[in-house]
């Protein structure tokens, strides 16, 4: 049996880190997260991020919203939060209803866009300058770390959340291929992979006999079924197969809320440079 990458134990030691790191700072770090809408998910992982701030010594503020909250609201709410300097760190928590969130992650100042996701950030760090990197992306290479794992990679995911991952591996001499789940040539690319990532919110689309053996399996799936929480790996048939595997939950999840908290730092020291 594969040896399980214990998530919550990595961003249990990461946290504890953050948290000595807080306390000899000149002022306390801040987080604004806007939650639109009641999905019982978002409202869970919004209170899992408040949790590990307050922890940290991070202040945490919650700014909630019904679900038909015009973009231009949401916007000049985000206008503000880039204003106040008590504010390092913003976060869209994804998915929105109804508003575009592209748009919406857009007028978050570069600086403060601690998940990662504005397009400016990914530019940057594609020009290895001094970026915010995607807190999931940088939670997947902390788990691939760990394992030390090395070869090459096949993501499977969309072209956008393979984009800041694709980076961070070349950094590290990994080259890696991205395909889709509806790709003909799925099985092929993931067969090739001494590193499989896998985040396409499809329950146990992939099994043990599309694995290479020895393989290092990220699951960045987590879909809510009937049985509780599924990635998007077949546990059960890839661990035998895996020469290393993440569990769901306990395995990126944590790891994104813990790299969130190293982001808000790097945000509060790129704001004291700027
Ligand atoms: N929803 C699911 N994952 C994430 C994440 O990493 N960040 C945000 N903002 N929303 C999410």
């Amino acid at each position: 049996m594969a040896p399980i990458l214990d998530g919550r134990a990595l961003a249990a030691r990461i946290r504890e880190k953050i948290k000595t790191r807080v306390a000899v700072l000149p002022s306390k770090p801040g987080l604004a997260v806007i939650l639109v809408g009641n999905d019982p998910a978002s409202h869970l992982y919004v209170s899992l991020k408040q949790q590990a701030c307050e922890e940290a010594g991070i202040s945490f503020e919650l700014n909630l919203y019904p679900s038909d909250t015009s973009q231009k609201d949401l916007i000049a709410k985000i206008e503000e939060l880039n204003r106040r300097d008590d504010i390092n760190g913003i976060l869209v928590q994804l998915p929105l209803p109804s508003q575009n969130a592209d748009q919406i992650i857009a007028s978050i100042d570069p600086l403060k866009d601690v998940d990662g996701f504005h397009p400016e950030n990914l530019k940057r760090l594609r020009e290895g300058k001094p970026a915010i990197a995607s807190a999931v992306a940088l939670g997947v290479m902390k788990l691939i770390d760990e394992a030390n794992a090395r070869g090459t990679a096949c993501i499977v995911s969309s072209p956008l959340f393979a984009a800041p991952l694709q980076i961070l591996l070349q950094e590290r001499g990994v080259d890696s291929t991205v395909v889709q789940a509806e790709n003909p040539e799925l099985v092929h690319h993931v067969r090739e992979a001494d590193i499989l990532i896998v985040a396409e919110g499809i329950p146990g689309l992939i099994t043990g006999t599309m694995v290479k053996p020895g393989a290092t399996v990220i699951d960045v799936g987590t879909t809510r079924t009937d049985e509780g929480l599924k990635g998007d790996i077949d546990f059960e048939s890839v661990e035998k197969i895996a020469g290393a595997i993440t569990p769901v939950p306990g395995g990126v999840g944590p790891m994104t809320v813990a790299m969130l908290l190293v982001n808000i730092l790097k945000a509060y020291d790129l704001q004291r440079k700027a």
